[in-house]
């Protein structure tokens, strides 16, 4: 195989205060993550109580999905008050004292922000419905007249990412059936009209809110949605016009270059990070040009399959697509929204696109373990920061025999049960005990957890795999502190080495003091690498690499 060297790093960007560059960064999804109240609803009493995980673990920083005052139609992505927490997870004051507290352990604190939609409860939109058609409170949504000879039709044939139409008809404050509004999600989440200055001057006094409390980060959520063709003309999903209607449009940087402007005029540095599901790297770079926003989601990375040569093609594009604009690689595997890689891993098929998920498929739980392993090691060892899933180092597998009737998702509903949605990512973490809620509540709770737990993950908590070194969650210990220790981890050089067939096999740092090899090849191989092995997700077999199986290497 010959070698692909990348330039060194720009050293004046790779001062440690840009710690989005290298950092690694655990998600929190607040529902599940620790009850402290006992309403069967994690909280942010239940994230403070175990804080301590996070250190101990060794996450650089913590992002958090949507904790603000919200009917959770969508499980927060539906905002109702972007200053306020919802009472379901606490108070703005345990907010502010959970960053104190974050900081004081050296975590960094990432928030969600929702800027494409807001909820049907925001007052914004409930002002809308009560002013009626033609009032100045619709300007800042979506609202149309209905095609047909009543209106009784939707203004086109937009469909919801969350299946059904992408418009609802609304009723007049005289109760006659009145327009329609857009809504890309759920009807609970109207569309914003991002060229109505007042959501922008919104916005923008939003994320000032949060970065004035001190949070390091800003997650945004739906990023290339905001702006839409105010002609709202149809379009046909199976030859989609350039530019699109309403994904990745040209205008929508305008407002990441005044989001950036606002997160550079602090001291301190703060990060902008997007959530962009685009294809197109050349339009996903722009993104991350130096007056935007900082980095983004790989989607690309996490999409790819268990395979040598997909995952060589996809980690070149990847570095490829960063470098030009000096933005840092980001290597994620699981989310909220897609189902978990232990679980995808262990398939026939272990690739995951947001068009098709395969649920049910017979899945090889071991396997999928094995792989997932290694897969750690593998993003621990790229070059830029790393994304985990909450419960992901914990080896949970995607819950998939969630009954219909305990059921959260909008997505489930909206396509009638055909897409089961992604409540098996979300359900309760499992943190001690033998019997369902395994300490994710206190024990004498007044509720269940909102979904139910596996009783199999009696052996999974955090308690039962605390001390055994075989366990998923004592080799995220080791692996995340053995990367603090190694200087030439996170952002820096990085360049492919020899290896078989199957073996991805590469080394950091400018003195190559490092080296990673992950075998994929489906047989015992020799290590192209001599040295040290300082870490491995396996056992080795006589000094050979077992398949599905990697190794931190310091040559030598
Ligand atoms: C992306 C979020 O990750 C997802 O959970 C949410 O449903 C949609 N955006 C809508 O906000």
């Amino acid at each position: 195989m010959d070698e692909i060297e990348t330039p060194e790093p720009d050293k004046a960007r790779s001062v440690p205060a840009e710690w989005w560059r290298s950092a690694v960064i655990y998600q929190i999804y607040p529902r599940s993550f620790a009850d402290g109240n006992g309403d069967g609803i994690g909280d942010l009493a239940g994230v403070r109580a175990r804080l301590g995980h996070l250190a101990g673990l060794g996450v650089d920083a913590i992002w958090f999905n949507p904790w603000y005052a919200s009917p959770q139609a969508d499980a927060g992505y539906d905002v109702a008050d972007y200053r306020a927490i919802d009472p379901v997870f606490g108070t703005l004051t345990e907010a502010e004292d959970l960053i104190r507290e974050a900081h004081a352990l050296g975590i960094r604190i990432v928030v969600d922000v929702v800027p494409n939609h807001c909820s049907n409860a925001h007052p914004w939109f409930v002002e809308a419905l009560h002013s009626g058609p033609g009032s100045a409170a619709r300007d800042p949504f979506w609202f149309r007249e209905g095609r047909g000879a009543d209106g009784e039709l939707p203004p086109n044939d937009w469909q919801s990412i969350f299946g059904g139409p992408a418009w609802t008809r609304t009723v007049n404050p005289d109760g006659r059936p009145g327009e329609w509004y857009l809504h890309l999600f759920a009807p609970e989440q109207p569309d914003l009209n991002w060229e109505h200055p007042k959501v922008r001057e919104e916005f923008e006094d939003v994320l000032r809110f949060w970065l004035d409390r001190g949070v390091d980060g800003i997650r945004i959520d739906s990023a290339a949605l905001l702006m839409k063709d105010g002609e709202l003309a149809d379009f046909d999903p199976d030859d989609l016009p350039v530019p699109h209607p309403y994904t990745d449009r040209d205008e929508v940087h305008d407002v990441y270059r005044a989001w950036r402007a606002i997160a550079d005029s602090y001291p301190e540095p703060r990060a902008l990070i997007g959530e962009l599901w685009l294809p197109d790297a050349e339009r996903l770079a722009a993104y991350l040009s130096p007056d935007e926003l900082h980095t983004a989601f790989n989607f690309a990375f996490l999409g790819c399959p268990w395979d040598a040569t997909a995952l060589r093609q996809v980690i070149d594009e990847t570095l490829a697509l960063h470098a030009p604009v000096n933005a840092p690689a980001t290597w994620v595997l699981s989310n909220h929204d897609v189902p978990r890689h232990v679980t995808r891993y262990g398939r026939a098929d272990t690739s995951f696109t947001l068009q098709y998920r395969q649920l049910g498929a017979p899945t090889d739980r071991a396997l999928g373990r094995r792989r997932a392993r290694a897969a750690l090691l593998l993003n621990l060892a790229l070059p830029g920061s790393v994304y985990l899933y909450q419960g992901e180092e914990l080896g949970l597998e995607e819950v998939e025999d969630i009954p219909a009737a305990l059921r959260q998702d909008p997505m489930f509903f909206r396509t009638h049960g055909e897409n089961l949605g992604r409540d098996g990512c979300r359900v309760p973490l499992p943190w001690s005990g033998q019997e369902p809620p395994f300490g994710f509540s206190p024990a004498d709770a007044a509720r269940e957890p909102w979904l139910p737990q596996p009783r199999g993950w009696r052996d999974h908590t955090v308690e039962a795999q605390t001390g055994d070194p075989d366990s998923m969650l004592e080799l995220y210990r080791r692996a995340l502190a053995c990367r603090r220790g190694q200087s030439a981890l996170g952002d820096g050089p990085f360049a492919w080495l020899p290896a078989p067939d199957g073996v991805l096999a590469f080394t950091r740092g400018s003195h190559r003091a490092f080296a990673c090899v992950v075998n994929l090849s489906g047989r015992p191989i020799e290590s192209p690498v001599a040295g040290t092995v300082v870490l491995g997700s396996g056992p080795l077999d006589e000094g050979w690499l077992p398949p599905d199986t990697a190794v931190w290497v310091v040559p030598g």
